[in-house]
């Protein structure tokens, strides 16, 4: 009952020329009605030109970070409105890579997944654990806190639009996927806690993708776990090929 959801995160990659390009191959070999829902999360760059490119087709657009205030004297940012006006469907918060460089912390996570609701954009809350996290055994107490205070004040209606990406630090860009099992077991506490949180029904329809180094050859053993509704995937998704061959799996 739950559609799968593929987004791939080009992260700090490709021109402007170089994302159409990729859109354009991409939607040649689309069907019109795909099984799966399937985003690009491009650089702030490409949002609008991608827009142009994509129109029509089932390819959706994610941004990749967001402000938590809808305008202001915040230089070097851009908000949920503007995110909205070039037409993207989902959002990224939180993921590791703005945790651990940029220094968020799970109020900002959640001040700006409250700002994508108000624009109409599901956010995508990233939680994940350290290395050092998974070996001391704090990996469910890091996680329990992340979504606690990265989805405070959320109703559960906004639970219900908010889609959640389990992505281990140590999994992310190294070669080393979590096993399907360790992922469910982590994706199975995180369906756990927005029960709690925000009723059976919810977290019976909230999307928690897996992301980590996958690829087209791990993606459907994870993809089979009961809890795993899709994948969040960087670098199998930078060429045409092989994000083809993810979404097909
Ligand atoms: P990776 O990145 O697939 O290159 O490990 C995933 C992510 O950071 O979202």
């Amino acid at each position: 009952m739950r559609r799968a959801l593929i987004i791939g995160n080009w992260k700090m990659h490709k021109t402007v020329a170089e994302a159409v390009a990729f859109a354009r191959a991409l939607s040649a070999r689309f069907p019109e009605r795909a099984e799966r829902d399937v985003a690009i999360a491009p650089p702030f760059t490409a949002l609008h030109p991608l827009r142009e490119v994509l129109r029509g087709s089932p390819i959706a657009l994610c941004a990749q970070d967001v402000h938590g205030e809808d305008e202001g004297p915040y230089t070097g940012e851009v908000s949920a409105p503007m995110l909205a006006d070039v037409g993207c469907l989902y959002g990224l918060v939180g993921h590791s890579e703005r945790r651990r460089l940029f220094g968020e912390s799970n109020e900002e996570v959640n001040r700006k997944a409250r700002a994508l609701l108000r624009a109409g954009i599901r956010p995508v809350v990233c939680v994940g654990e350290a290395l050092e996290e998974r070996e001391a055994d704090q990996t469910f107490s890091v996680i329990r806190r992340q979504l606690k205070e990265g989805l405070n004040n959320l109703s559960a209606d906004d639970i219900r639009r908010t889609i959640v990406a389990y992505e281990p630090v140590w999994a992310i860009g190294t070669g080393k996927t979590a096993s399907p099992a360790q992922a469910q077991e982590v994706h199975d506490f995180i369906r756990q806690f927005i029960g709690h949180r925000a009723g059976k029904e919810t977290a019976a329809e909230v999307r928690i993708l897996y992301g980590g180094s996958v690829n087209p050859e791990n993606a459907a053993s994870l993809m089979a776990q009961r809890d795993i509704d899709g994948v969040l995937a960087g670098g199998a998704s930078l060429e045409v090929d092989s994000f083809r061959k993810l979404i097909d799996h």
